[in-house]
């Protein structure tokens, strides 16, 4: 059924989905079209071949976003499933270039790439477009200058994902909104917190740790950074450092900040340990939206996280990799916003994701 909307996808969903950023992920289930419009359409993408590159497999939101995107290249666009092609770059640079270069070998149509380091992506996208094939960068944003040369060099080259600003600062709000009275456990006057930070190589991770801070000091809250450490966005990571944080600091830690919720489930595990409980002497948050953390909200074991809607970026980069075959212009920065996920709304957004 959801092949059939297809040819309004393109004329009306697409438009509204660029002139807004990512938009409602329902956009495209509320279009009708009638079935003649839309085989042709549905013929062209059936015969194309798509080329996607994970950064790394073993990454918990990578792994929810690349799920999406299979299944609307399938199941919506109209990609044949074995000619969607989506590999593991292990978290490895060598690895990827080699993936793209053997796309680039096999003929793809179109390439979705989400870079190991976001600062290769000039080589990648000077050999993508070098073989005249578009490219859509995902997750991971490469440089200003980057960007600006893909619509000066008039590149097919497009980027779709979410900034990192907004949701540190949503996670800083979160802090503030509780008032420094509910979170000054030790009365010093000051939010003590620790960040645990993501890859040190991804814009999302800095600005993510810079703006949280941001946001509570905006609020007219003083700060006390305890711990800086970087966890890779693992969560096995996470655990470790927190663990030392809070040997190290004990009761003076009043909040732990974490990059994205594979690290602050991590970090959950070594507070519970700590025989600390999160509410009670200690707050904890995370950016994701990932459906264990969403449940750590709801039960209270989590204070909040923001969603990243891995679902309607999936959508979009695969819209636009679809509007490139098209040979449609397209925007080459297409954003998307991030929501704080606190008690009240988690079940909703839990709701939405599954
Ligand atoms: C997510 C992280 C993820 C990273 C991968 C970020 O946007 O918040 O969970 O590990 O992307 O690049």
């Amino acid at each position: 059924m959801k092949k059939k909307f297809l040819s309004i996808l393109f004329a009306v969903a697409m438009t509204a989905s660029m002139l807004s950023g990512c938009g409602n992920s329902n956009t495209t289930s509320k279009v009708e079209a009638t079935t003649e419009a839309l085989s042709p359409t549905a013929k062209a993408f059936a015969g194309k071949k798509v080329g996607v590159c994970i950064y790394q497999f073993d990454d918990n939101f990578m792994t929810l976003f690349r799920t999406e995107l299979m299944h609307y290249l399938v199941d919506d666009i109209g990609f044949r499933e074995e000619n969607v092609i989506i590999v593991d770059g292990a978290n490895d640079q060598k690895v990827q270039m080699n993936q793209i270069e053997n796309f680039i070998l096999d003929g793809v149509d179109v390439l979705i790439v989400n870079p190991v380091n976001s600062s290769d992506a000039p080589e990648i996208t000077d050999k993508v477009n070098a073989a005249g094939i578009p490219l859509v960068y995902i997750n991971r944003e490469p440089s200003k200058a980057e960007e600006d040369r893909w619509a000066t060099d008039n590149m097919k080259v497009s980027y779709v994902g979410c900034d990192g600003r907004q949701s540190g600062s949503l996670q800083g709000e979160m802090i503030a909104d509780l008032g420094l009275d509910a979170v000054d456990f030790n009365k010093n006057g000051k939010v003590d917190y620790i960040m645990i930070e993501g890859d040190p190589e991804n814009i999302d991770s800095k600005n993510r740790t810079q703006y949280s801070i941001k946001a509570i000091e905006t609020a007219g809250i003083k700060v006390n950074q305890l711990y800086d450490k970087v966890g890779n966005w693992d969560q096995a990571e996470a655990k470790t450092l927190v663990e030392k944080a809070l040997k190290k600091h004990g009761k003076n830690v009043e909040v732990v900040f974490c990059n994205n919720d594979s690290m602050a489930l991590g970090a959950l595990e070594a507070i519970t340990e700590q025989k600390r409980v999160v509410g009670e002497d200690i707050f904890l948050v995370g950016v994701d939206g990932l459906p264990e953390a969403l449940q750590g909200v709801l039960e209270g074991t989590i204070t909040g996280t923001v969603f990243n809607d891995h679902i309607t970026q999936a959508h979009t980069a695969a819209d636009v990799a679809a509007q490139y075959l098209q040979g449609a212009e397209v925007e080459r920065y297409i954003g998307c916003d991030y929501v704080k996920v606190t008690k009240e709304n988690a079940q909703s957004v839990l709701d939405s994701v599954q």
